[in-house]
């Protein structure tokens, strides 16, 4: 069930991403995103990739453009990506103890951002706009709302059995 991370860049993906964005460094953002769909991140090496590819750009430039943006990406990203709110209303209501069962469940240790299977990453953010469902949790585009430890272990147990049929 682990889920096969990317050591190796296919030039010739890139070079299709950046041929359908018309070779532009204006359709910068635009291909880091597909890239970062295909990866799930932006790895170094397509980076720098793109940067020399690119007329008119420079890996740095291409670095500094993907690290000043929150959208992208330079860890690996889990298949799941889970975001446990800990702003104020969640962090209130309980979203620490939701957290560390998340921990406890995945074996993610404080720190650890992506699971050893691959298949999880996890962070914390400071507001998802749903106050009023707090404590919430999204995995992927699915919210969770009103987590408890015993009801995010059971949602976790549920996506470890369904990767594992
Ligand atoms: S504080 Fe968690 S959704 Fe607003």
């Amino acid at each position: 069930m682990s889920v096969e991370t990317p050591h190796k860049i296919d030039t010739s993906k890139l070079d299709e991403i950046i041929q359908s964005y018309d070779c532009k460094k204006s359709n910068l953002i635009a291909i880091l995103q597909k890239v970062q769909e295909v990866y799930r991140y932006l790895p170094e090496d397509a980076m720098i990739y793109i940067g020399t590819k690119i007329e008119g750009l420079s890996p740095a430039t291409v670095f500094g453009v993907a690290t000043f943006y929150a959208q992208f990406s330079l860890e690996p990203k889990g298949k799941y990506e889970i975001k446990v709110c800990d702003g104020t209303a969640c962090h209130v209501r309980g979203s620490m103890p939701v957290l560390n069962a998340i921990r406890a469940k995945l074996n993610m240790p404080e720190g650890k951002l992506t699971s050893e299977t691959g298949l999880f990453s996890l962070e914390t953010v400071s507001c998802l706009g749903a106050c009023g469902l707090a404590p919430v949790v999204v995995i992927n585009d699915k919210v969770y709302p009103q987590m408890t430890s015993d009801a995010i272990t059971i949602v976790l147990d549920t996506l470890l059995k369904e990767e594992a049929a």
